[in-house]
């Protein structure tokens, strides 16, 4: 079953039309990876499903069967879709633990309650939230570092600390935006190795934006290829990757066959 659809998914900045009758379904339970050049819409497709911006008229975006086309975010966020951002936004004069548990409140109803009026069940809530942050924490590997203000993590821990506040908001589709960007090639597989194991223990399904290929081609099961907005190719990475056209495009040249197959077996090293 398809856990998120989009049908006619269409937006324009003015002029330029960012994403074009985008029809997409990705499978519950699978890691689905999207993928095109800059510019090709990817974020905006994020930014469409969670709600950050507005559809153009005649698009729909269904999740679990229901349609949220154009809901507000945190009604999507409810429902349990969670995303990273491209650039991060940790609040770095906040604690590890901190920035943890801002996901975690947006979606509780404990979140408005003041600091001062605390009846003893939001302290026994936020009791809860502080353990299961910390069994979290230390899946991503930063539980030693808690009460440390986020602006003091490394560049590979902020990533990592990016993943937690966005699984934090218990998410059923985990969608990561170019979550490996900057990252080492050491540090790149310990991310995707937690990645993998977050979606084993909590069932997720993810949606993957990421430029670096050989993640695309060794942990997804389906790849949707963009370019000015459109879907120009998708299926398993293996069909992906022989597409000429897809191939051209994403890597914006005119290609010899002997040259896309050196591509990519590159990428995939
Ligand atoms: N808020 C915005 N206002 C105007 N244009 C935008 C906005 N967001 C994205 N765009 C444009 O939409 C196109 C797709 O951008 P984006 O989705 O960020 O691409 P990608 O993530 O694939 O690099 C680009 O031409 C970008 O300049
Ligand atoms: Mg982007």
């Amino acid at each position: 079953m398809a856990l998120l659809e989009t049908r006619m998914l269409s937006k324009s900045f003015g002029g330029l039309r960012a994403i074009q009758q985008l029809e997409m379904d990705v499978e519950e339970g699978s890691i689905h990876g999207l993928i095109g050049p800059n510019g090709s819409g990817k974020s905006t497709f994020f930014n469409l499903v969670t709600g950050v911006y507005k559809t153009d008229p005649g698009s729909v975006v269904r999740f679990a069967g229901e349609d949220i086309t154009n809901f507000e975010a945190h009604e999507i966020g409810r429902r349990g879709v969670a995303r990273t951002f491209q650039l991060l936004r940790l609040f770095s004069e906040m604690t590890v633990l901190q920035n943890l548990l801002v996901g975690y409140h947006t979606h509780t109803k404990y979140a408005a309650a003041a600091p001062i009026f605390r009846p003893r069940s939001v302290v026994r809530a936020d009791q809860e939230a502080s353990e299961s942050m910390f069994e979290l924490l230390s899946i991503i590997g930063l539980a030693e570092f808690a009460d440390m203000p986020a602006g003091e993590l490394s560049g590979g821990q902020r990533r990592l600390l990016s993943l937690g506040r966005a699984m934090a908001m218990r998410p059923k589709l985990l969608m990561l935006d170019e979550p490996a960007a900057g990252l080492s090639p050491t540090n790149v597989d310990v991310l995707m190795g937690i990645v993998l194991d977050l979606k084993k223990r909590y069932g997720l399904t993810l949606l993957i934006v990421e430029h670096i290929l050989k993640v695309v081609m060794d942990t997804c099961d389906r790849v949707t290829v963009l370019d000015h907005g459109q879907k120009i190719g998708e299926g398993a990475p293996h069909e992906v990757k022989d597409d000429h056209a897809v191939v051209e495009a994403y890597l914006g040249k005119e290609m010899s066959d002997e040259e896309v197959r050196a591509a990519f077996a590159k990428a995939a090293r």
